[in-house]
């Protein structure tokens, strides 16, 4: 049978190990704010939101319901779609830049949650990029047999560093999470390679400036709206159209494919725009475009992982197909990678 692409760890003597994923799982909470309802929150429109970004809807936390919360929930879907108990579970990994508290760690919650009782945690913050991160990390562990099953977890309860009073921003972000269990599986190659990559140089274009050891939490970061995100819309859009071509380029080349191989191009979701960007500079059709931010918007680490979900869960890619996925986020950050599903 001909490679019908390259295996770029082939090169390493893994003896035949791979890092496939063998079960994907989302949640996203029930309440929905459409772009109607923002109407009534600040100075915009359903026909604004939607011609800049795509935007039509998306998902809210309720006041109780905490990022562990929804991770847990995408852990659980995904785990059982793999057929893996909670006993089995190594090594959970959180990827979230709205952890339920600085410290400890999200994961500890979720570990507790699901009752992974064997598994080490920890979160990773590398914004909306965290789900490439962790998977690249996650695959580490499988790869070196450190650990046989690993959860990862992109998790975001973004509506809490919302600033609801900033029209630039908070048309633009969702909450949710997606999830995905790595295991070592035969007769697939599984995630073949990924690419990351980040700019501090560019830390200022994304971020929250209070509530970290710059500018710790006082009545005046408060009144000065600190502890909510900011962004230079523009700047970011510019970024990102650019670093995610370049790393989606980069990871199908050390595959030796091209993009009419690829099934699915599963981008990061924050805005139409830059999705309909990058998949036209890459060469890639509408139909291998997976596009949901209509529905949640920005959910930051959880995007790709939600998108990935339903790409299995609507019979989109199957078993063999090869997926694309390409992240950007604050930091700033960014990656791609090719799984062979
Ligand atoms: C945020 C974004 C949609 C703005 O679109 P844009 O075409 O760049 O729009 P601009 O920033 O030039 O704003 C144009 C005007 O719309 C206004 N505006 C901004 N938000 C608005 C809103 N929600 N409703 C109505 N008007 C709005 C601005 O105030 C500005 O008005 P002005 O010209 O009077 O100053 C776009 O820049 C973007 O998507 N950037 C990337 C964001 C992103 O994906 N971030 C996460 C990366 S992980």
């Amino acid at each position: 049978m001909t490679t019908k692409f390259k295996n770029p760890r082939a090169r390493f003597n893994f003896q035949g190990r791979t890092c496939s994923i063998t079960g994907v799982g989302a949640y996203v909470p029930e309440k929905i704010l459409t772009n109607a309802d923002l109407e009534k929150l600040v100075d915009t429109s359903d026909e604004w939101i939607t011609t800049r970004t795509g935007i039509k809807e998306r998902h809210m936390a309720a006041k109780d319901e905490f990022t562990s919360d929804m991770a847990a929930k995408a852990a659980q879907r995904a785990m059982k779609m793999a057929g893996v108990t909670a006993a089995q579970i190594d090594l959970i990994i959180v990827a979230t830049i709205t952890p339920d508290m600085p410290f400890p760690a999200t994961a500890c919650f979720v570990q507790q949650k699901i009752g992974a009782k064997r598994a080490a945690a920890f979160d990773l913050e590398a914004a909306c990029s965290g789900f490439i991160y962790g998977l690249e990390i996650g695959q580490q562990f499988i790869m070196s047999r450190t650990y046989d099953t690993v959860l990862v977890i992109g998790a975001e309860k973004l509506s809490a560093i919302t600033d609801w009073k900033d029209r630039n921003t908070c048309v633009l972000f969702g909450d949710g999470a997606g999830a995905a269990v790595l295991q070592n599986r035969e007769n697939s190659h599984g995630l073949l390679t990924a690419v990351m990559g980040a700019d501090g140089g560019k830390a200022d274009l994304l971020f929250m400036p209070g509530g970290g050891s710059r500018c710790p939490a006082s009545k005046e970061t408060v009144d000065a709206r600190l502890h909510f995100l900011r962004m230079s819309g523009k700047e970011t859009f510019k970024n990102a159209v650019q670093a995610m071509c370049s790393a989606a380029r980069e990871v199908l080349r050390r595959c030796e494919v091209d993009i009419t191989r690829i099934k699915c191009v599963i981008p990061h979701q924050a805005n139409r725009r830059i999705i309909d960007a990058v998949g036209e500079r890459l060469g890639a059709t509408p139909e291998q475009m997976f596009i949901n931010v209509n529905r949640y918007g920005n959910t930051s680490a959880a995007s790709v992982a939600i998108a990935l979900d339903e790409a299995v869960a609507s019979g989109k890619v199957q078993r063999g197909d090869l997926i694309l996925l390409v992240v950007f986020g604050a930091g700033l950050t960014w990656g791609a990678a090719v799984i062979e599903w």
